[in-house]
């Protein structure tokens, strides 16, 4: 088999890479070890930037995006028992979209099929080899046979437990990594919204987070161990810690039947370089953050983004420097995120450990936040994703 590029991994940025290489007559072979069902339905988060959704829009895979997703204009920021609403459109011109990221993953596949392109499921034994040449190769097994995929380029595109990141050697690669004490318990639900726009909660007993995925169907997380059992809450237990730390006086969490429960660790983790020789990652392969800046699925786009620009450009005139200055380009954006994702944690979250002189700084921080103009914007800015380099 041979191909330009091979991308490991069907998430959105291996599916939305081999779209964007399509669209520009680069041709791609995307092997994923997932069953195209498990994709479809693994749950993830769901905001969208306006770079990202203008990105997708302009892909062609905007339509069911456009009907189905919600423009946000703006979202809450609850604590000591009143709300502050953060107007992301007054104080930067852009809404945000929820949508969820399955439901992108589900548009991606469309996409792909429907232009005859080349996704193998159900992939397994993938290896790397040859990268520091330029003829590298992927060797993997599909249907009971041995395949090896020869191409000019290789995107690992698999996530962070993926085989691409351990194929660039450990002495040439810098891990960053920073494992946050607590988790988030998630649920969805069969109920109408609770609130208009999210509502980001800080409350002594812990964050809490109120989204939404449709008239329908909400999702919502708080703040738990990250070693705790599903088990060990019942409905009811989820919603008394619920009301209790998003409730006002006039606004209450609506409850309904949940019929998704899961636990989710959160860290950020940077691994550079994101490239060696003709081996490429993106996204969770070479950084993760933690949920609550909602960036994961954005910054993945900007990587794509980036990474097509610099392989059409290759193609295009046989130029390298775009693709020499991959991982210099993409990181400035990932760590200005990853310093968003970090400090909204800290910040929302109940820090166990902590002096009681630091969790008045944060009430402190809350109250400048919310109150201090050129401090809304900024976090308004790094929310929308317009303070990117
Ligand atoms: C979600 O809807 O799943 C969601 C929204 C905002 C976040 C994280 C997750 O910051």
């Amino acid at each position: 088999m041979r191909t330009q590029v091979g991308i490991i991994g069907a998430g959105p940025a291996g599916l939305l890479l081999s779209h964007l290489l399509h669209l520009q007559g680069i041709d791609s072979v995307v092997l994923e070890s997932r069953s195209r069902e498990q994709i479809e339905s693994t749950i993830r988060a769901g905001v969208l930037e306006p770079g990202t959704v203008d990105l997708l829009a302009e892909a062609g895979l905007g339509a069911r995006m456009k009907a189905e997703g919600t423009v946000h204009d703006g979202f809450e920021l609850a604590f000591g028992g009143k709300r502050r609403r953060v107007d992301l459109v007054e104080l930067t011109g852009k809404a945000i979209t929820v949508y969820a990221q399955h439901e992108v993953l589900k548009d991606l596949v469309a996409a792909r099929c429907a232009a005859d392109g080349a996704l193998y499921f159900n992939v397994s034994g993938t290896t790397i080899d040859g990268i520091d040449s330029d003829a590298p190769s992927i060797r993997f097994q599909h249907s009971g046979a041995e395949h090896t995929l020869h191409c000019d380029f290789v995107i690992g595109c698999d996530g962070s437990q993926g085989v691409s990141r351990a194929a660039i050697p450990e002495a040439l690669r810098q891990d960053y990594e920073k494992v946050f004490p607590f988790g988030w318990f998630g649920i969805l639900v069969e109920a109408p919204p609770s609130s208009d726009e999210l509502v980001y909660a800080h409350h002594d007993r812990g964050f809490a987070l109120v989204s939404t995925r449709s008239s329908t169907v909400q999702r919502m997380y708080f703040q738990c161990d990250p070693k705790d059992s599903v088990n060990a809450w019942s409905d009811d237990r989820i919603w008394a810690e619920m009301h209790t730390r998003v409730d006002t006086e006039d606004q209450q969490v609506i409850e309904g039947r949940i019929f998704q429960k899961n636990i989710v660790g959160m860290r950020s983790f940077v691994s550079t370089k994101m490239q060696h020789g003709r081996l490429y990652l993106t996204g969770d392969a070479a950084h993760i953050v933690p949920p609550t800046g909602a960036k994961g699925l954005n910054l993945a786009v900007s990587d794509v983004r980036v990474l097509t620009a610099a392989l059409q450009e290759f193609y295009r005139s046989g130029r390298e420097h775009l693709l020499e200055a991959y991982s210099e380009t993409a990181l400035r954006r990932i760590w200005r995120a990853e310093h968003f994702s970090y400090w909204m944690t800290r910040m929302m979250h109940r820090l166990d450990g902590v002096s009681p002189f630091e969790q008045q700084l944060q009430i402190a921080e809350l109250e400048h936040v919310t109150t201090s103009r050129s401090a809304l914007t900024a976090l308004a800015e790094n929310y929308v994703g317009t303070s990117a380099v």
